[in-house]
Order: C-alpha cells, then structure tokens, then sequence
C-alpha cells in the first residue's frame, strides 16, 4: 500500500531513515559490537576485494570501495557483472569477491559470482533478497533488510547497501586492525546520528525541491557533479533522473570536466553538484565556478551557511554537515527527491518506468 504517498517511489524515499535505524539496531549491537554474522575467521586472510554489481548496485558499490580502502585499508576494486564475467581479472588469492544485488536475480550478478566461486575465490552476497538465487551461490549472505521495494527505482535499497558497506568496512578494520578503537567509536557514533539528519532533509526539502523540479519539466540534458565519495552518488543521481524522467543526465567526476564534458554547457544543461566540507569541498566549488562561466544554471547539493556556495550556486539543497565520509547518505536524498519530482511533474509512470524491469534476469 501507498499509505497515502502519490507513489511507491516517494514512499520508499521517506522509508531510508527508518531502513538505515533498523539497519544500525540489526547489525551494530547496545553496545558496540557488529554482528554482520559472517562466518568465523571469514575476513581474517582476505587481501583484497573485488566487487560485482550493476546499476545502483554498483554505485553503492563504488561507495563500498572507498569505504573499505579508506576505513579498513582493503585494496578493492569494482567491476560492472557484465563486464567481469568476460573479463574477470587476474585470479589472485585470499580474494573475497563480493556480488551486490537488491533483487538477488540479476542474471549479470550471478554469473559473475558464480565464475568467481569457481576460480575459488571466497564469494558473499549482499542482497534484499536472502532466498533468491544469490543465496545458493555465495559462501555466506548478508541481508540489507530494507523491506520489499516496489519501485523500479532503486531507493531504500541502495541507502541499505551503503549502511552494510560502513558496517563491511568497520568488521574489516577491526578484524584486520587497521582501524583504531577510537575511530572505530567515532563512525559508529556518527552512523547513529544520519537517521535524524535524514529526516531534517527530507522534512524541510521535499517542498523546495517538488517547486525548484517544475522549471525543469522541459530540460533535455542535465549534468551531475561530485568528487571522491560522492562521486558515485552524482552517477546515481544521474542514473535515478534518467530512468524515471527520460531526461539524458550524465555523472562525472568534477575534476573531469575540463576533458571534454565542458564543451556541452550552456544555459539550458543545469548542473548539479555535491559540494559537502571535506577534503575535496573546494575543489568542488571552483569546478562549479568553471561551470557557472559557460552560463550554465547551478544546484548544489551543499550546506546551507557557506557564503562560497551562495556565491557559486543559483540554488542550494541544504545538507546539514556531517564527517565526510557519511555524506553520501544524505547527499544523495535531494537527488533522489530531484529525480522524483521532475519525472511526476512531467506526468510519467514513475514506479514503472518504460523499458525498464526491477529484476533483470536476462542477460
Ligand atoms: O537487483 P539489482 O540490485 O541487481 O539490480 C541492479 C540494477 O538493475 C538496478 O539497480 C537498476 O539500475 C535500478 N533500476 C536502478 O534504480
């Protein structure tokens, strides 16, 4: 049921800050002890992860690998499936490769993991799905516990991928002790307190951001800006518009732009960009800048009080400051809430958009 939500989407959206309490009250004990519920001695010897995903899978993913490099020193790559099951790299030992799918059914998804598994690599899963196919493939699951998600857009699933890549990462550094206790402390604490923030944006945004989505109702292409972690939520926050709204929209990596994607701005491609504090946050701004020069409207995803973002950006999605490395949990909310409104503004079938399935389980 809708519960009074215009759509499952919207719902769903609303649905994170409990996903992610849940979530946290799941796997991170009263007091302080993970309990992902691996199998003893399960990261104790791994070196190296390699991830496999696709779509929003993968984004999160990519979130995952900065997670695990930056947080617990895992060297960690991620592959499209599709790609790695006729390309797989080098076969390495005390590899754990990791298949992230929400529906657990990606056809992509399994045959890459299964290859895996046969190259003897150590394989887990992190699905929504614990009885699906993935199941009977990977040595053990970790389930994001999201609750069924009805919209073809992948929303709350994809916050609770991102939570099982904190609490990933945590069990890594811990186990391997990369990570100090007190760091170890800090993220736990901090990973406690996005669900409240999670609700500030989503309660004092939605209506901005419904207002600001009608003036793009006609937009043919948009570009989504981040760097660092929040690199992989501008491609999801471009991937969520595109699917949804049929608007082109392209994600880059900031730094990147002056390669080539600069050429097509103009005042009719919006930008949006992630500009959080941290170590990148200016870097961000002075890319912005680059793109405010070639007339091109900008949004930033950025904290309210910063008089350098008023002065670069025509709007602000407010996000309230957080350590760095939290902030695509909340960064990626107005994105969502972006790709949501333009879609219902321009009239589309928002849950089951055209073309599109929620399990792809064709190759
Ligand atoms: O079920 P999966 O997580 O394996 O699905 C992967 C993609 O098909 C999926 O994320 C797709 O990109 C979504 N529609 C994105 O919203």
């Amino acid at each position: 049921e809708k519960q009074g939500f215009k759509h499952y989407m919207l719902k769903e959206i609303y649905e994170q800050p409990g996903v992610f309490r849940a979530g946290l009250a799941s796997y991170i004990s009263e007091n302080d002890h993970l309990k992902l519920g691996l199998p003893k001695g399960f990261v104790e010897r791994i070196e190296r992860v390699e991830i496999i995903a696709c779509g929003t899978s993968w984004h999160a993913s990519l979130v995952g690998k900065y997670l695990l490099e930056q947080i617990a020193g895992v060297p960690t790559s991620v592959q499209y499936a599709s790609e790695y099951r006729y390309s797989p790299p080098p076969s390495l030992s005390n590899t754990l490769v990791i298949g992230v799918t929400q529906s657990g059914e990606t056809a992509d998804t399994l045959a890459a993991l299964e290859l895996a598994k046969l190259r003897g690599d150590r394989c887990l899963g992190i699905t929504n799905r614990v009885e699906s196919s993935i199941g009977r493939i990977a040595d053990a699951v970790i389930d994001t516990q999201a609750g069924i998600e009805i919209g073809v857009a992948a929303t709350k699933t994809f916050i609770a991928q991102l939570l099982m890549f904190y609490i990933l990462a945590l069990e890594f550094g811990i186990t391997k002790g990369s990570l100090s206790s007190e760091r170890s402390q800090e993220l736990i604490d901090g990973l406690r307190q996005l669900p409240a923030y999670m609700e500030r944006i989503l309660e004092s945004q939605e209506r901005y951001i419904e207002e600001l989505s009608r003036q793009f109702t006609h937009t043919k292409d948009f570009i989504f800006l981040g760097r660092g972690i929040n690199f992989p939520i501008a491609l999801e926050g471009a991937l969520k518009l595109k699917e949804i709204s049929y608007i082109h929209a392209e994600g880059y990596p900031a730094g990147e732009m002056k390669h080539g994607p600069i050429a097509l701005l103009d005042e009719d491609v919006p930008v949006v960009a992630i500009a959080t504090p941290g170590s990148v946050y200016e870097k961000v701004l002075s890319n912005s800048q680059e793109a405010k020069a070639r007339d091109a409207k900008l949004i930033g995803v950025a904290p309210l009080d910063d008089p350098a973002a008023h002065e670069v950006f025509d709007y602000i999605l407010p996000i309230p400051v957080v350590d760095e490395i939290f902030s695509p949990i909340l960064t990626v909310i107005p994105l969502q809430l972006l790709a949501y409104h333009v879609a219902a503004h321009r009239g589309l079938d928002v849950d089951q958009p055209r073309n599109l399935a929620k399990s792809v389980t064709v190759e």
